[in-house]
């Protein structure tokens, strides 16, 4: 199969969170069986070149619509983890990926319905006859509309049009009229059965528009695609889901085993494995010393936290967990930033007021390389979202040795099983997990993972090394799409016979 993603993030170029690595760990993961795989970015200015193969500048430039006018677009290829990128740069007078940024911007609706018309015209313009065209979240959503409107019309038509949703808090949905900038027409999709907003009818909503106009839809996790198909999860779009449940299905990630490797990782102090966990008590004490923590004894665990601080992670849990923690004999690091200025303000105040402390450490950035190091160092992790589509930490930490302490709901019901819930097997019991979103509800989980690490040093090892050799990869769940994007294109060419 000939695969197109066209994505807003690709990890490590261009990645804000688990976005990104979808993106690259499914493209990988897809060209490894055998497929070709390609995608297409917007050529950001704060991308990371170091992380691009061979980029150059193609011959012919693109043209494409908006706002009534023609715009050249420059086309850059590289190889960004063996998968071929185009990185479309318009050159249109606002500048839509200057902006020292990937999102949060004012014009964001008009930077990403650019890009996806770009996209597509790229597609054309290029010659290409993909087989599935893949789109992911808000900023592309507005392919499969453009794609079913504008494009299959003008011989741009091989494709059936995948869509995944990572995450439903976000809409995009904006004002009718902005839909025309891109040349779809505000007027015939501002409709229930097309793109009107269920809540406010006169804004369009890019991420309903995907979901009428693409032939499958996916969501991240078999019970996020459960929950959103809720009044209470859907956060507005449960009817439109329900309506269109028989294409819409929850596959759960996976994570990118060569990049997140403890015995290949380039970024942590000393390599280890499940058969050799000395490694692992060096990272330890190599995080201590290099944030300046205390060098502590086998019963003083240390919780790893690393995360976007925003309110679907449970930041009030996070704060809880690092008091808690603390009374409890532990030491806690934090690695997360906030794209909410009053979150940010907050645990900037905590940072602070730690910043000399023994056994707690705030780091409030962005930071790939230390993340790893936290993996690796970290004995427990907790993830106490009040929503998770998916998460990827909780899969990556059992990778590095550290036991996830999470909040049952999303992908991380999908992949966190309680060690003591007797209604699940044995074999797969790998963490600690709580259901209400309290104080109590994490204490309970909490406690419960310290009093094995310090009171069952031996049942503690067996555990932490059986997560390390849970199977996270890519493997099983690229095979579902795969299965899910022959299966439509099978079923395409029986309508078309
Ligand atoms: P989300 O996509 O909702 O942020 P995920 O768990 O799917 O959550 O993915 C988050 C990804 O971003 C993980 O790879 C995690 O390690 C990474 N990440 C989050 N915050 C930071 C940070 N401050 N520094 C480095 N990596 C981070
Ligand atoms: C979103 C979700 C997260 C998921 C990620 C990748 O950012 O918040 O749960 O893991 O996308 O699909």
């Amino acid at each position: 199969l000939h695969v197109v993603h066209i994505a807003a993030e690709m990890a490590p170029v261009a990645k804000v969170g688990g976005l990104g690595d979808v993106v690259t760990g499914l493209g990988k993961t897809l060209q490894k069986k055998g497929h070709l795989v390609e995608i297409v970015l917007p050529k950001y200015d704060c991308i990371q070149y170091d992380g691009i193969l061979n980029l150059r500048v193609l011959d012919v430039t693109v043209e494409s619509y908006f706002d009534g006018k023609l715009f050249q677009n420059k086309i850059w290829v590289g190889t960004v983890e063996g998968l071929p990128v185009y990185f479309i740069e318009p050159h249109h007078p606002n500048k839509f990926f200057w902006r020292g940024q990937y999102y949060g911007e004012h014009d964001d609706f008009k930077r990403f319905s650019y890009f996806s018309r770009a996209a597509l015209e790229l597609l054309l313009q290029a010659g290409k006859k993909p087989d599935i065209i893949h789109c992911h979240d808000w900023q592309t959503a507005f392919v499969a509309p453009l794609y079913w409107e504008l494009y299959a019309p003008k011989g741009l038509n091989s494709a059936r049009i995948c869509f995944t949703c990572h995450n439903f808090e976000y809409q995009g949905a904006a004002s009718a009229s902005e839909l025309a900038s891109c040349g779809l027409d505000a007027e015939q999709l501002n409709r229930p059965d097309r793109m009107q907003d269920n809540t406010s009818h006169d804004r369009v909503n890019p991420v309903k528009g995907a979901i009428v106009f693409s032939n499958i839809v996916t969501t991240v996790s078999p019970t996020y695609a459960q929950e959103v198909r809720t009044a209470e999860g859907g956060k507005g779009l449960h009817s439109t889901l329900n309506f269109h449940s028989r294409k819409f299905v929850g596959i759960l990630n996976g994570i990118d085993t060569d990049a997140w490797n403890p015995a290949a990782d380039n970024f942590i102090k000393v390599q280890y494995s499940a058969n050799d966990m000395q490694g692992k008590t060096e990272n330890k004490a190599a995080i201590q010393r290099q944030l300046g923590l205390a060098s502590a004894d086998d019963q003083r665990p240390l919780v790893g936290c690393i995360t976007r601080l925003v309110p679907q992670k449970g930041v009030h849990l996070i704060k809880h967990a690092i008091y808690r923690s603390l009374e409890m004999g532990g030491q806690f690091v934090l690695l997360g930033s906030s794209p909410v200025p009053h979150i940010q303000r907050e645990f900037e105040g905590i940072a602070s007021q730690f910043q000399h402390h023994e056994h707690v450490r705030l780091i409030l950035k962005y930071d790939e390389s230390l993340s790893h190091s936290i993996f690796a160092a970290s004995d427990m992790f907790i993830i106490p979202s009040i929503f998770e589509p998916c998460g990827l930490t909780q899969m990556i930490a059992m990778r590095y040795g550290s036991v996830p302490i999470a909040r049952k709901t999303g992908g991380l019901n999908d992949s966190v099983f309680d060690v003591d819930d007797e209604t699940i097997p044995r074999k797969i019991r790998n963490g600690f997990t709580f259901i209400t979103p309290d104080e109590q509800g994490i204490n309970s989980a909490l406690e419960r993972a310290f009093d094995l690490y310090k009171n069952n040093k031996e049942n503690w090892k067996q555990l932490v090394q059986k997560d390390m050799k849970m199977d996270f990869s890519w493997d099983s769940s690229a095979s579902q799409y795969e299965e899910l994007y022959t299966k439509s294109l099978s079923r395409a060419k029986a309508a078309a016979s």
